[in-house]
Parts: structure tokens; C-alpha cells; sequence
């Protein structure tokens, strides 16, 4: 069970980041440009509020089963450890909680420009956070430990 989830979780990684990069460079365009908010900008925040909840529930089911995930008297002084047990789940729902908020203020939002400008911001934020948190793991952004 563990493998299969780390391996769903690690390839969902990649989702998840490829459409921050794209939410995030159209909201920008869009804003710059003072462009409208049609249905595919709706559609893509979609998605990526859809991947970015898949991977916090893969994730917080990693968290019980993971060998990796461990809470003992030295967790707190291994950086290795204290990065499973703490950090990776902080970080990493601070971005989510980002993500959700983003989609959330911004439909409520009445002018096209305040909606791009929150999805760009929000969403900006949190791909800083996950990629701070990734940077941090030892195990690089982009790269798998399984593959
Ligand atoms: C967008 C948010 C997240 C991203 C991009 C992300 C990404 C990753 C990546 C790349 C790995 C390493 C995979 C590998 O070695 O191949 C990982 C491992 C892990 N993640 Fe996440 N994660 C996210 C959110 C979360 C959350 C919210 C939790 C907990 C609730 C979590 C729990 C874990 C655990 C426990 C592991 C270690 C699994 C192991 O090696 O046994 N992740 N995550």
C-alpha cells in the first residue's frame, strides 16, 4: 500500500506543479493585460483545486503509513526526520490552504481584474512554498525517489 501511494503522490507532484506554472503565467498575462476571465481560466483553476486536494489526501494517508514519518525523542533534532513529520505537512498545507483560497475569494469577485490578480498572487505564493518545501526534502523537486 505504501509504495503505490508514494508512487501516485510523487507522480501527482508533477500535476500539481505543472498547473501552478500555468495558472499562474496565464493570471499574470491576463491581469497585465487587463484580459477577461472566461470559462477555460475557470477550468484550469479547477483542475488544479482538483490535484491539489488529490494529493492531501494521498498525502495525509503517506502521512499514518510512511516508514519515513516517525515521532520518537530525536525526531525533532533530525533534520531528516523533523522535514517527514513537520515540515512536508506544513509547508506543503500552507500552499494548499493558498490554492483553496485563491479559487474561493476570487469567484466571489464581481471585476475580471481583481480575479486574475488574487489567482496570480495566491497561486504565486504557493508555488514558492512548494518549491521551498520540495527543495528541502533531499530529494529534489523534479526528481522521484522511485523512478
Ligand atoms: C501540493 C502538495 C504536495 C506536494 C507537491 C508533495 C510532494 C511530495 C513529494 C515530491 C514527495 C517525495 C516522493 C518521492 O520520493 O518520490 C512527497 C512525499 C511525502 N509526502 Fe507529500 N506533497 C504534498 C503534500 C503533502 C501533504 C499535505 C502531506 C501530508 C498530509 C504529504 C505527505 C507526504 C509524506 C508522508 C511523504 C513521504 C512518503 C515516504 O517517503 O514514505 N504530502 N510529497
Amino acid at each position: 500500500m505504501h509504495t503505490g501511494l508514494l508512487h501516485t503522490h510523487s507522480l501527482l507532484r508533477y500535476f500539481v506543479l505543472i498547473m501552478l506554472v500555468v495558472v499562474v503565467v496565464i493570471a499574470l498575462q491576463k491581469w497585465l493585460g487587463k484580459k477577461p476571465y472566461t470559462g477555460l481560466d475557470n477550468k484550469l483553476g479547477l483542475y488544479l483545486f482538483i490535484f491539489t486536494h488529490l494529493q492531501l489526501l494521498i498525502g495525509l494517508v503517506l502521512y499514518f503509513v510512511s516508514p519515513v514519518v516517525q515521532f520518537n525523542a530525536g525526531t525533532m533534532k533530525n533534520a531528516g526526520l523533523r522535514y517527514w513529520a513537520v515540515e512536508h505537512i506544513s509547508l506543503n498545507i500552507i500552499a494548499i490552504v493558498l490554492i483553496t483560497l485563491a479559487r474561493i475569494t476570487s469567484k466571489k469577485m464581481a471585476d475580471d481584474n481583481a480575479k486574475h490578480k488574487r489567482m496570480f498572487l495566491f497561486n504565486a505564493l504557493a508555488l514558492l512554498v512548494i518549491i521551498v518545501s520540495l527543495s528541502m526534502s533531499g530529494r529534489g523537486i523534479i526528481h522521484s525517489s522511485l523512478f
